[in-house]
């Protein structure tokens, strides 16, 4: 008798009282969703760990997002893929540390749907930014920067005016400790990946997210000069606390 109100007690719980209720949004690409890599991957994960994988069709509204941006995972299909978190979420953070562990990379690894391995480690991402060099040509690079950049940043003091308030300014930027690496690989760095195009570095944009602005592109000379005219900054900033003496 008691057993039996017991069992009805039980059927009466929803679902989800029972199992813990853990949904971890996710965005990736068609062009990684095409390679099946997803579908081998991620039951593996939930059966681990009992987390589901919901896969949205927005990027705004995931917790991680796969793709171009962000820390790198493996390569393959044509490209570097990478990983940023949008949230905070538990759940999320444990793909990523599942994801970079080696249980999560030897799955990826391992994922061969024609009898060849699909994906390789990713390289090492020092090697994806370009090689800084700070011996280009700093005139150059000043007019670069200022024709590329001054729409958003305040490049000097004469391009203060009427750039984008709440972006940093290239001072700003270059009294950063790491300002070399920042510059160097801006490129990589959001927003810039939805607009840059450097001919030879950067990857085609995802048709299914056209820029949100007009491209601006770059040549590789031009970067090298944009990383001579900044590196050249430093100068007037150290020169500065002298001259008030
Ligand atoms: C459409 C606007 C826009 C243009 C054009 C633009 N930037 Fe930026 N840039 C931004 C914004 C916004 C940020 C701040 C991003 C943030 O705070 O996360 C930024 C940040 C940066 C940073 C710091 C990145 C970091 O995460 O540390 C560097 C370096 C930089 N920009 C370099 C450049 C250079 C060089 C150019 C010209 C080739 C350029 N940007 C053109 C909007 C722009």
């Amino acid at each position: 008798m008691t057993r039996r109100l017991l069992i009805m007690l039980l059927l009466c719980l929803p679902m989800g009282a029972l199992a813990e209720d853990r949904v971890l949004r996710l965005y990736a690409p068609e062009a990684l969703v095409e390679t099946g890599v997803l579908d081998y991957l991620l039951p593996r994960f939930s059966l681990k760990t009992q987390v589901k994988v919901e896969r949205v069709s927005d990027a705004e509204a995931a917790d991680m997002v796969l793709g171009g941006d962000g820390r790198a995972l493996f390569e393959g299909a044509g490209q570097v893929w990478r990983m940023t978190l949008a949230t905070d979420d538990p759940d999320a953070a444990r793909f990523a540390d599942w994801l970079t562990g080696d249980v999560g990379r030897r799955t990826v690894l391992s994922y061969a749907p024609d009898g060849e391995p699909l994906f390789t480690e990713a390289k090492v991402e020092k090697a994806e930014a370009v090689e800084v060099s700070f011996d280009g040509d700093a005139v150059l690079g000043h007019a670069v920067s200022r024709d590329k950049c001054r729409r958003c940043h305040a490049v000097d003091e004469a391009s203060r005016m009427g750039t984008i308030g709440s972006t940093p300014s290239f001072g700003i930027l270059r009294s950063l400790p790491d300002w070399d690496q920042r510059f160097a690989a801006f490129y990589l760095l959001n927003p810039h990946p939805a607009f840059m195009i450097i001919a030879g570095v950067t990857e085609p944009f995802d048709e299914a997210r056209p820029p949100p602005i007009v491209p601006i592109e770059m040549s590789l000379d031009e970067l090298d000069a944009m990383l001579a005219y900044v590196s050249a900054m430093q100068a007037k900033d150290l020169g500065a606390p002298i001259q008030h003496q």
